[in-house]
């Protein structure tokens, strides 16, 4: 694997997911592969989740691993060809890419939606330039449209918790205060059209995500029914992803509150897990009650990101 992306990438998903509960019962099982290897990870935005478990990941398997935060401490970066450098970007990310790949042996990228421009936010300019002058394998760690590292480990916990073989899966949308990327939501569609499961998307009106990621999964726009008789709810906030409403793209068209997953949104469910990538703002996306009950799966969904991130960073080491 020379990049991790799309769910294609991983291949057939019942072999990803038995990879996932091999290591998940001794992580440490293939660290002889990734002795004298390095991971750079490459920070443009903040993270938590991301950041640990992919280092952890990386230990795991023997390797080194190199982190940069972009903004803190390296030189502010020139994304575009042909600009006169005369502000306050002292180096051209077509520099600072293949010298930062001549350190490593995989290079891992976090770079968000910038919401400027939607076509080059979804042809995903930064983490492309990576691809083509890093010279080494590249995986997103949260790119301007997808968050594979996420998706995979939200799929390894719904083949944890599930009790049923094929379970209703709901991605819902859920209010924040500032414009959110529709990464998360975009990949979460993604790996559930490709997984065994009933998936069902509810939004208000404008927040259609790309048929690219959507597919033909089911749009519910009633909130509370598509959550009728649903095992696992999944929320998420995201921006305008500018598809029925281009001129809105990246913007806020919603702060409804009547769609904070509650205990009554919960209470016609079939009794269904609660998920979330986290961060989440408690209130706004999700009640405390709910967030603290028994069926909220935040916390080991958060746990499995070391392992996707492991099967992940193994497979690449083993096609260098
Ligand atoms: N879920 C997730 O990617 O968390 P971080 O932004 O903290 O990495």
């Amino acid at each position: 694997m020379r990049v991790f992306q799309n769910v294609q990438d991983i291949g057939p998903l019942g072999q990803a997911l038995q990879e996932a509960f091999e290591i998940k019962k001794d992580r440490y099982k293939y660290q002889q592969l990734g002795k004298n290897r390095t991971a750079l990870l490459i920070f443009f935005n903040n993270s938590l989740r991301t950041r640990l478990s992919t280092q952890k990941a990386a230990l795991n398997l023997g390797m080194n691993v190199i982190v940069l935060d972009v903004n803190q401490g390296a030189w502010k970066l020139e994304t575009e060809r042909g600009v006169i450098m005369d502000g306050d970007k002292s180096e051209h990310l077509l520099e600072a890419i293949p010298v930062m790949g001549s350190y490593c042996d995989l290079i891992g990228v976090r770079s968000f939606a910038t919401f400027a421009n939607r076509k080059d936010d979804y042809e995903e300019k930064v983490l492309n330039q990576f691809i083509r002058y890093s010279g080494k394998p590249v995986f997103f760690m949260e790119s301007a449209t997808v968050h594979p590292l996420q998706s995979f480990a939200d799929l390894i916990t719904i083949e944890e918790y599930k009790k049923k073989a094929r379970p209703k899966v709901v991605l819902t949308w859920a209010p924040h205060p500032k414009a959110l990327p529709q990464a998360v939501p975009n990949s979460f569609a993604q790996w559930m059209n490709a997984a065994d499961v009933d998936f069902v998307i509810t939004h208000p009106e404008g927040y259609e995500l790309d048929s690219v990621f959507a597919g033909n999964a089911r749009v519910e726009y009633d909130q509370l029914k598509a959550f009728e008789g649903a095992d696992f709810i999944y929320a998420k906030n995201w921006s305008c992803p500018g598809v029925t409403r281009p001129e809105a793209y990246g913007q806020v068209l919603s702060k409804d509150m009547s769609w904070t997953v509650d205990a009554a949104h919960m209470a016609v469910t079939d009794n269904a897990y609660f998920m979330h990538c986290l961060p989440v703002r408690r209130g706004m996306i999700v009640t405390d009650d709910v967030i603290e009950s028994p069926q909220s799966l935040v916390i080991p969904e958060a746990a499995n990101r070391e392992i996707s991130a492991t099967v992940v960073l193994k497979r690449m080491l083993q096609a260098l």
